[in-house]
């Protein structure tokens, strides 16, 4: 079976519908005839500053989320990126293959360091895309499902393997992005051609999968929506309208044209009201099944701790061919 692997963040306390619909529910799907690997970047959230206590409770929160959305532990490893040492070992042997001005180039570090200035920006921030590739490649997938912001990333990554299996011997496999065009890109609520993010959306414009589902509702409700009235799929000129059609469809299963049909001759508020509605149906179950699963911490670390032990022995034994080709002696 093919090999999958992704890997989330935990920097909130909740995922939102960008992460879930951009990636998340490709992990549900792909499980059934992939053999996956997903993880919690924790090394990647400490490229800002996080608070120790609380990203210790965001790691297990994201793997509660995780579990209740459907990923099954007996058949994919749920596991955390810091337990596994050969992320932070391999990333340094990438880094040492990248060219300054090639990590220079990834999109993401200009928009994250853009606030501060790019002095205020951790080095950690700087090298991120190459601790990414070393998570990615440790594994040999086939398939990496993300959204959009991860493709160039997915690219450098590519680069990175190629390089490596040219100046020594192949030893990495070329990843493909898996990213799903329909849902590649969730946008804000209230700002309609920017991603919904974590980190740059307000408050109103990101649906956090474990907020009350009332807050939830009310937030699609006041969506800001554009100018006109009918409701027809359109990004250029309907960005609004259009995500709250991509996230309709998404969660129905129902057809962008069917929705468009059964909108003709209705309002905005019409499509915001069902909508709602549709987001209150789903998030409240899962909310229910995360807050469960977040009762029982031994099953919590359980799980976490078999999917460490299947990582392990897979990241272990690349990491010792890479060491072996890169020239680096053997213990005894
Ligand atoms: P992160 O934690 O920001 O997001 C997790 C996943 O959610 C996707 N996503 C979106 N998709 C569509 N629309 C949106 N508005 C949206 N917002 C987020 C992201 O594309 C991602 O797939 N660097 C990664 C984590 C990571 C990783 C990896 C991923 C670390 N190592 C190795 C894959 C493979 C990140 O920060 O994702």
């Amino acid at each position: 079976r093919p090999r999958v692997l992704s890997g989330i963040q935990p920097t909130a306390d909740s995922f939102h519908f960008g992460n879930y619909l951009g990636a998340l529910r490709q992990w549900v799907d792909l499980q059934r005839d992939h053999q996956p690997f997903f993880f919690i970047a924790d090394l990647h959230a400490i490229t800002v500053e996080q608070d120790p206590k609380v990203l210790r409770e965001r790691t297990l929160r994201a793997a509660a989320q995780l579990l209740a959305m459907g990923i099954d532990p007996e058949r994919s490893a749920i596991f955390v990126q810091s337990q596994i040492p050969a992320h932070a070992q391999l990333s340094w042997v990438l880094q040492c293959l990248t060219g300054f001005g090639e990590a220079r180039r990834m999109t993401q570090f200009k928009d994250k360091s853009a606030k501060g200035g790019e002095g205020a920006a951790s080095v950690g921030l700087f090298t991120y895309p190459i601790l990414q590739a070393a998570d990615i490649l440790l594994y040999r997938p086939h398939y990496v499902p993300v959204g959009e912001d991860q493709r160039q990333h997915l690219e450098l990554t590519r680069d990175l393997a190629q390089r490596f299996n040219h100046r020594y011997k192949k030893t990495f496999r070329l990843p493909e992005p898996y990213i799903l065009k329909s849902t590649a890109k969730i946008t804000d609520l209230q700002d309609p051609t920017a991603k919904m993010s974590k980190s740059a959306s307000s408050p109103g414009g990101i649906i956090e999968l474990l907020d009350d589902p009332k807050v939830s509702a009310k937030k699609i409700r006041s969506a800001v929506t554009d100018s006109g009235s009918d409701i027809r799929f359109d990004v250029e000129e309907k960005p609004g309208i259009s995500n709250l059609l991509t996230i309709y469809s998404s969660l129905t299963a129902r057809s962008i044209a069917d929705l468009e049909e059964e909108y003709a001759g209705k309002g905005y508020g019409d499509l915001k009201k069902d909508l709602a509605d549709v987001v209150v149906d789903f998030v409240t179950p899962f909310r229910d099944r995360t807050l469960e699963l977040l009762e029982d911490q031994q099953q919590l670390s359980d799980v976490i701790e078999q999917g460490r032990q299947t990582a392990s022995e897979v990241a272990q034994a690349t990491l010792a061919d890479v060491w072996q080709r890169v020239g680096f002696v053997a213990a005894n």
